[in-house]
């Protein structure tokens, strides 16, 4: 009998003559076939970068999570390397779900969730570990699952219980998993000394949201950082009525086992962006990964019979500034700029053909009370909109006249427009904008907030176009991404 890996990647490789890549995006991680959401794993190991993620091999929609992967050494041009670890065995048979990589040395160690029913016929989400000697091949560990439900403490759900992040401590192993504990969201810690007994350590975060999901745990810049989803958490900002699950970035200080939270960021304001995870670069630059997409919608590459639905965002560096976090597109990007377009000048309009696959950066002077509009991915009767209201002091995506919604056909147009507030610096707007076959990412004020859109234009228009109330100045600098590759 053919194992379950094989028998993936065999229907995958058959299924691929039949996928449309006309929206796979040039510089993003994106599944050939099937179905993706969120990064797993991602870690620098014997000289590479290898990123997995939650991969339905079968279908364009969720279902039966494997793990699929990719390797990369500059994080933006990724080799998929199909699915690596199927879940094949009693604790996993409903699927692997998220989870993370350790490097030790030559070893990879993986934490993930294997997911069953017990006896009962109850979802039950226990923590695993499998280990590889090249990244590419991993083996279970015999004494799976390490940690299940007897370890739990009281109140704690044995259902939601995942998404483990494996760290090396003094003394042993730490691992954090999200749970709902009596009805609200946590962290649980556990200890390990060796990595095959377990015990509960406590909460690391606690009455968080009505559940956590991906928590991901590091040092950066002297301060403790705790990236997670937030369900049920409304946070400054976002409209509870189209995001219920915000994604946090919680910094503060390590205190008896659980963090002190002195500042809280939402990690992104768009519509697009889930189950982040982070991995240090060897110069040591903490780099995020996330998943650019929302469980609400459905993807037009599902429903056009495109073969694939999944992307991720563009890679982003970390830094904390003033207790507050940022967030960068990866430096590796400038290498991939290509023609450049300059202006600098006052005026209330500017345009310019560049590519799908765009990095544009705009620094607009004079803002206060002014409006600007910011058309990208346009064409004729097409265009994806950045708005910006000077009266408001908000900033806002709009894909609705940007081709196909992100919803079910008859379903509506999804959701097709997010605000939030943005403060221009001292008068000026600074947004760095990267564009792609189906996304948009708009950076502002050098990283301080982010907003991420998937898109899907009819035309794939290359035009740009920034009008403004009034004449402003404007610096723009505009390169085509990755020409001729
Ligand atoms: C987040 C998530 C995780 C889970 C995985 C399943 O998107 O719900 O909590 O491990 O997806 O695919």
């Amino acid at each position: 009998m053919k194992d379950m890996i094989q028998r993936a990647n065999d229907h995958a490789r058959a299924q691929l003559e039949q996928c449309n890549h006309t929206y796979t995006p040039k510089l993003h991680v994106s599944v050939p076939v099937g179905w993706l959401n969120d990064p797993n794993g991602f870690c620098f190991f014997q000289g590479r970068y290898h990123l997995y993620g939650q991969h339905n091999p079968y279908d364009s929609v969720w279902d039966r999570m494997h793990w699929c992967h990719w390797i990369s050494t500059d994080l933006l041009h990724w080799t998929w390397q199909g699915v690596t670890l199927a879940p094949d065995q009693d604790y996993d048979t409903v699927g692997c779900f998220s989870g993370t990589a350790l490097v030790e040395g030559d070893r990879l160690l993986i934490a993930y969730t294997g997911v069953h029913n017990d006896e009962k016929g109850e979802e039950r989400q226990v923590q695993c570990l499998a280990s590889s000697s090249d990244g590419f091949h991993f083996t279970k560990a015999d004494h799976n699952p390490i940690i299940d439900a007897s370890l739990l403490p009281e109140g704690a759900s044995p259902r939601d219980f995942r998404d483990p992040k494996l760290q090396r401590v003094p003394g042993g192993y730490r691992l954090l998993a999200a749970n709902q504990r009596k009805g609200k969201g946590c962290i649980l810690a556990f200890e390990s000394a060796t990595g095959e007994t377990w015990r509960y350590q406590g909460e690391y975060v606690s009455d968080c949201g009505s559940m956590m999901e991906c928590p991901d745990q590091f040092e950066l810049d002297g301060k403790s950082v705790l990236i997670a989803c937030v369900m049920g958490m409304e946070a400054e900002g976002i409209d509870p009525a189209q995001n219920t699950a915000p994604v946090m970035a919680f910094v503060g200080r390590e205190q008896s086992g659980s963090l002190s939270i002195e500042a809280s960021t939402v990690l992104d304001y768009g519509m697009d962006f889930y189950a982040p995870q982070t991995t240090q670069t060897p110069g040591g630059r903490r780099v995020l990964m996330a998943w650019m997409f929302n469980f609400s919608e459905v993807s037009p590459t599902h429903w056009l019979g495109h073969g694939w639905t999944g992307e991720m965002v563009m890679p982003r560096e970390l830094s904390v500034r003033n207790g507050k976090l940022f967030q960068q597109p990866v430096r590796e990007l400038e290498a991939c700029r290509g023609t450049g377009i300059h202006f600098s000048g006052k005026t209330p309009l500017w345009q310019a053909q560049i590519a799908q696959c765009a990095d544009v950066t705009l620094r607009l002077d004079g803002m206060e009370g002014n409006n600007v509009t910011i058309r990208c991915h346009e064409s004729e009767d097409e265009a994806f909109l950045i708005d910006y209201n000077g009266q408001r002091g908000e900033l806002a995506l709009d894909r609705s006249t940007c081709g196909y919604p992100l919803a079910a056909p008859g379903r509506g147009a999804g959701r097709s427009r997010v605000t939030t507030p943005v403060a221009p610096a001292e008068g000026t707007l600074t947004l760095r904008i990267l564009t792609d076959r189906s996304s948009v990412e708009v950076f502002v004020n050098d990283g301080e907030k982010v907003l991420s859109a998937l898109c899907f234009p009819k035309k794939q228009g290359i035009g740009w176009t920034v009008t403004c109330s009034r004449e402003i100045h404007m610096t723009i600098d505009a390169y085509a991404l990755d020409e001729g590759a």
